[in-house]
C-alpha cells in the first residue's frame, strides 16, 4: 500500500495546478524529506498561485527506496495528473524517478540531488543546487589546505550514486593537490564500521572523508573516535541534518562539511530574508539547507510556469532551464542548459553540538 497524502492548504478548486512533491518521508533518510517539505510549505503559503490558479501540492513518499522513487513519480504523473514534479532528494532516487519524468515528458526539479548524471542527457530534469565535481573540489581543498590532511581514508557508500560520485571527485582534486587517498567501502544501513576504521588506522589515514548520509556518517564518527582515530572528519552535504548531531553526539564535534546554505551565511536576496523570517515564525527553529532548497525548487517551478504563460509541460521544462538571476533563499539561482544550477558552496563546522557557518566558496 502506498503512502499518499494530499495536502491542500487552501480550497481545492477544479482548476488547480498540481505539483507532485516526491520525498523520503519514511525510511533511512526521512529527516531529509521532512526538511524539504518544511521549506516547500513556506513557499506555498507565501506564493500560493500561478497564472491566476491555485497551486496544489501532492506529497508522495518514496520511503527512501530506489524502486519506490520511480513508482512514486509514475503515480504522480499517471494518477494524480501533476503538471510538474518537485523532487527527489538523494541522487539515486532522482536518477530512478527522473527516468520516468523524462519518459512522461514532465518537468522535474530536484532541490538537492548533486550527482552530475541526474540531469545529463535529459530535457525535463533540472535542479536548483550545485553539482558534485564542484562540491568534491571544495571538500578536497578544505581537507588539504585548511586541515593539512595528506593521506585520506574515503568511506564510500557503494549503494549511493551520490557517495560514489563525490568520493571520486574528492579523490581527483586531492591527488592533484599532492595528497594520497584510499577507499573503505560500506553499504546504506550498515551499523558496524570497525573493520574499515581499523584498516584506515593501519594505513595511516590522517583524515576521513565520508561522502554518505547522516545515519552512517554519525555511526562512523562514533566508532572512529572509540577506536582511536582523532584526525579531522570531513563530509559532504549528506551530513546536513540535525540527526548527525543527535545520533553522533560528541563524536561529531569538529566535523566539517560542505553544503548549500546556512542561516548565518549572508542573505543576499529579498526571498532569502522572507524565507528566513517565515521559517522562524512558523517552526520556531533555524532552517537547514534542505528547507531553503525546497523553497527554491518550488519558487523556480512556479516562476517557470508564469514565464511559460501556459500549462504546457514542454514550455515549462524549457523555461526552468532558462532560469537566470532568480532570487532564491539559498542565493542567486542560474540554471544552465544542462539543467544544473551554478552556485557557491558553504562550509559548516559542528561545534558544541551546533552547526556553525565558516565560509563560502564561490565557483
Ligand atoms: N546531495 C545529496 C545527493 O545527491 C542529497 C542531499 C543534499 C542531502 C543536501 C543533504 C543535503 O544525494
Amino acid at each position: 500500500v502506498v503512502v499518499l497524502l494530499i495536502l491542500s492548504m487552501g480550497i481545492i478548486s477544479l482548476g488547480a495546478i498540481k505539483i507532485g512533491v516526491v520525498l523520503p518521508m519514511t525510511g533511512g533518510i526521512a529527516a531529509f524529506g521532512r526538511m524539504v517539505w518544511e521549506g516547500v510549505e513556506i513557499a506555498r503559503e507565501l506564493f500560493p498561485t500561478a497564472l491566476g490558479q491555485e497551486i496544489e501540492l501532492v506529497l508522495l513518499d518514496n520511503r527512501s527506496d530506489k524502486v519506490e522513487a520511480a513508482n512514486a513519480v509514475r503515480r504522480a504523473i499517471e494518477h494524480e495528473k501533476v503538471l510538474a514534479i518537485l523532487g527527489e532528494i538523494a541522487s539515486s532516487h532522482t536518477l530512478a524517478g527522473g527516468a520516468v519524468a523524462e519518459e512522461k515528458r514532465t518537468p522535474m526539479v530536484s532541490p538537492s540531488s548533486t550527482n552530475p548524471l541526474v540531469t545529463s542527457g535529459k530535457k525535463y530534469v533540472s535542479r536548483v543546487c550545485f553539482i558534485d565535481p564542484f562540491q568534491g573540489w571544495a571538500a578536497a581543498k578544505l581537507a588539504f589546505e585548511n586541515l593539512d590532511a595528506r593521506n585520506v581514508a574515503i568511506f564510500m557508500d557503494v549503494e549511493q550514486d551520490y557517495a560514489v560520485g563525490l568520493a571520486n571527485f574528492f579523490k581527483k582534486t586531492f591527488l592533484e593537490l599532492g595528497g594520497t587517498v584510499f577507499f573503505e567501502y560500506y553499504k546504506t544501513g550498515d551499523q558496524d564500521f570497525s573493520a574499515q576504521v581499523y584498516d584506515a588506522l593501519m594505513r595511516g589515514a590522517d583524515a576521513f572523508f565520508i561522502p554518505g548520509y547522516y545515519q552512517e556518517i554519525a555511526l562512523i564518527a562514533i566508532q572512529a573516535r572509540q577506536l582511536g582515530f582523532y584526525g579531522p572528519l570531513v563530509t559532504g552535504d549528506g551530513a546536513d541534518a540535525p540527526e548527525t548531531i543527535s545520533i553522533g553526539g560528541d563524536a561529531v564535534n569538529g566535523l566539517y562539511f560542505t553544503t548549500h546554505y546556512h542561516p548565518d551565511s549572508p542573505a543576499v536576496t529579498e526571498n532569502a530574508k522572507l524565507f528566513l523570517e517565515k521559517f522562524r515564525e512558523k517552526y520556531g527553529k533555524e532552517p537547514a539547507a534542505l528547507s531553503a532548497l525546497g523553497f527554491d525548487a518550488y519558487m523556480v517551478i512556479r516562476d517557470a510556469i508564469i514565464r511559460a504563460g501556459s500549462l504546457d509541460k514542454d514550455a515549462i521544462a524549457e523555461e526552468i532551464r532558462k532560469t537566470k538571476n532568480f532570487p532564491g533563499a539559498t542565493g542567486i539561482i542560474n540554471i544552465d542548459s544542462n539543467g544544473d544550477a551554478v552556485k557557491s558552496v558553504a562550509i559548516v563546522k559542528i561545534e558544541d553540538g551546533k552547526f556553525k557557518y565558516e565560509t563560502t566558496i564561490n565557483p
